[in-house]
């Protein structure tokens, strides 16, 4: 049987230009697309823009133009911007178009016919500002938050979606589903919303208080409310209800969002699926908000990063790694162009790009630029290598569907640096001196030609023009959508005698601002450096050497210092010091800090530290901590220890 693979993005608002937000959900819309085309599925990847409603209006008033032709000029910006960025999408959705408004209309039609769409008049607050009623629980001080006015009371006839008939069904199948919404947060805040009674759906806006929009079917003196329309581009992309592609991909369709939409796509959508007689979408997948400079995006504070600024500044394989690299899907991440360089000199200048280039030249010093055979039988040190390969691309498999982007890179980036290791340690500059060695030499050039091809293969989705220029310079002249794991990452599938070429740099190093001195410094720190941030447990006598006296190496090596990346931090409750973390050593553990003075938690967040990984487990306000985070003390305040540059969690520090 075929497998299939069907992802979707959210259908952009067309009142903004594209923006970093929206470039990282295509972007790992994309790299599942990619992904899933390399394990051999047959795939469809949808995006698109979303096109009526009060904000399209109002954005095109501003714009001095009418909604038609400002939906025209946006869209096509969007339309522009994902070539740009390589990505694969098969078709580009707009709600403008005849063949998404029939099936918005069909839908309601049955809907309708079903009794579960029903007119009524509905008397609320309403706010002005926002042009629709609010409920009260969005209200602050009596005040519409945005707007900072009271509401207004208004009547309005319109036509309702009886969305509260589906709630029960809805909770139950999550609750049989536990992979309907993920990661898991998201499914236990819908599950959260849900425990409230579900109130039914307002689906209409009369026209003359707005026209832009798809008319109802039944009664042409309204149109559809906008998230009614929006959503259902997801099966009117593939021609529901007889679309040869709905019937192939609908059974497998995951939606990629971020948090800010998960209300419409959680409750919204399944019930209307659910009450047009079509089953509900496989996997919700929700990711975070990306911060800039660990503040919110805003136009007014020139905090909107643009990703076509970025891309060919920095190279679109470094910004696509980024992307994907730094944040942990579901947890919001800090975006600044620093944090880009580091990673971009550290893993791909350095490892990747170091490991490439080297054995390229080799192979063109010591086997006049081609494959070599096999030579020598394998030794343990290769053997190890090619296991610590097949390691990380079992990971890399089993992480990726599970949206764990960050883990699958590092179990590659693992394997780089092993084979880096390898190369310092096999000395094939030695090897080399002597002819009897010749073998030997040809097993360890042949284990590293190969270790690159499996790993241009693996980043083939995340970066596919570095994929593709690897794989040439190996000899093999492939496009990126079209490479197979299992035929072009299979050991000793490289054809001895193939001419191969060291090419340039994959990736050249860029110039920091502020540069750091390129040998390791002796770090000097204030006077309490030594004085954890975690706090002991209470009853724990310290046995540590009192003030100036000296100690044995032995007794530092019996310090399991590890580093970590914060990826969730929340205040312990009743507790001003205390802040509970979870942190990323390889492995999540859950830590308790005292540093709740010092920072705020979600400041916290991405934070690289170094962890004592084998500190007794201790209680702390009821809760538990596996380890303590090191600080700088002084006069000032507490700064946590940190790495200068990116270093892959678990790390050991000595
Ligand atoms: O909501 N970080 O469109 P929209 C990460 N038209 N992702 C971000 C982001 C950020 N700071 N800002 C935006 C709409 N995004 C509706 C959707 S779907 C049927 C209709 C991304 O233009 C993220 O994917 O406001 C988020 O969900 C989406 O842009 C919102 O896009
Ligand atoms: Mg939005």
């Amino acid at each position: 049987m075929q497998k299939r693979f069907y992802v979707t993005t959210p259908i952009y608002y067309v009142n903004a230009e594209p923006h970093i937000g929206h470039a990282y959900t295509t972007i790992v819309a994309d790299v599942l697309n990619r992904f899933h085309r390399l394990m051999g599925y047959e795939t469809y990847f949808l995006t698109g823009t979303d096109e009526h409603g009060d904000k399209i209006v109002q954005a095109a008033e501003a714009a001095g133009t009418d909604p038609k032709s400002y939906a025209d000029r946006i869209s096509a910006l969007f339309r522009d911007t994902w070539p740009k960025l390589n990505i694969s999408h098969d078709d580009f959705i707009r709600t403008t178009e005849p063949r998404h408004i029939r099936v918005v209309q069909d839908i309601l039609q049955k809907v309708y016919a079903k009794g579960d769409i029903y007119f009524d008049t509905y008397r609320g607050r309403y706010c002005v500002g926002c042009e629709r009623f609010i409920t009260d629980r969005e209200l602050v001080d009596g005040k519409c938050p945005d707007h900072d006015t009271p509401p207004v009371e208004r009547e309005e006839a319109n036509y309702f979606f009886r969305m509260s008939a589906y709630q029960p069904w809805l909770i139950d199948h999550i609750e049989r589903n536990p992979d309907f919404i993920r990661p898991e947060r998201y499914k236990n805040e819908v599950l959260a919303f849900l425990r409230e009674p579900l109130e039914d759906l307002c689906i209409s806006r009369p026209r003359e208080r707005l026209d832009w929009g798809i008319p109802l079917p039944f009664d042409e003196r309204f149109v559809t409310y906008v998230w009614f329309d929006a959503l259902i581009n997801y099966v009117s992309a593939l021609g529901y209800p007889d679309g040869e592609l709905f019937e192939k991909f609908w059974p497998v369709a995951q939606h990629l969002i971020a948090k800010d939409i998960l209300k419409p796509h959680g409750i919204y959508w399944p019930t209307m699926l659910k009450a047009a007689g079509i089953e509900p979408y496989r996997h919700l997948n929700v990711h975070g908000y990306w911060k800039i400079n660990e503040g919110k995006m805003s136009k007014s504070r020139g905090t909107v990063v643009r990703p076509l600024d970025l891309a060919p500044q920095y190279g679109l394989d470094a910004f696509r790694y980024f992307l994907l690299r730094e944040m942990v899907f579901g947890l919001d991440a800090n975006f600044s162009e620093d944090a880009l360089v580091q990673r971009l000199n550290a893993d791909l200048a350095n490892d990747l790009g170091n490991l490439f280039s080297r054995t390229l030249a080799m192979t063109g010093r010591y086997f006049g630029g081609t494959v070599p055979p096999f030579g020598d039988p394998e030794e343990v040190e290769d053997a190890a290598l090619r296991s610590d390969l097949e390691r990380a691309v079992g990971i890399y498999r089993e992480e990726i569907p599970q949206l764990a982007f960050h883990k699958a890179l590092m179990a590659v980036w693992d394997v780089v640096n092993a084979a880096n290791r390898y190369i310092d340690h096999t000395a094939p500059w030695d090897l080399a001196k002597d002819t009897a060695r010749r073998g030997r030499l040809q097993r360890v050039i042949r284990t590293l030609l190969e270790l690159n091809k499996t790993v241009a293969v693996l980043i083939a989705p995340f970066m596919p023009q570095t994929a593709e220029k690897m794989l040439a310079r190996l000899g093999i002249e492939r496009k990126a959508l079209d490479v197979r794991l299992d035929r072009d990452a299979v050991w000793g599938s490289l054809t001895e005698g193939t001419a191969v070429e060291k090419g340039d740099a994959l990736f050249p190093r860029v110039g920091t601002k502020k540069e750091t001195p390129s040998a390791p410094m002796p770090v000097e720190v204030a006077s309490e450096a030594q004085k954890p941030a975690g706090v002991r447990e209470p009853s724990e006598t310290a046995a540590a050497p009192s003030q100036g006296e000296l100690i044995g190496i032995d007794v530092f090596q019996r310090l399991d210092l590890r580093v970590a990346v914060i990826q969730a931090a929340e205040r312990v409750p009743k507790s001003k010091k205390l802040v509970k973390l979870l942190v990323d050593m390889g492995e999540t553990r859950q830590v308790v800090a005292g540093i709740g003075e010092h920072y705020a938690p979600e400041d916290l967040v991405g934070k690289t530290v170094v962890l004592v990984a084998n500190l007794k487990p201790a209680r702390l306000m009821g809760v538990a901590s596996h380890g303590m985070i090191l600080a700088a003390h002084d006069a000032e305040g507490l700064r946590l220890i940190t790495t200068d540059a990116p270093a892959a969690p678990g790390s050991k520090v000595s």
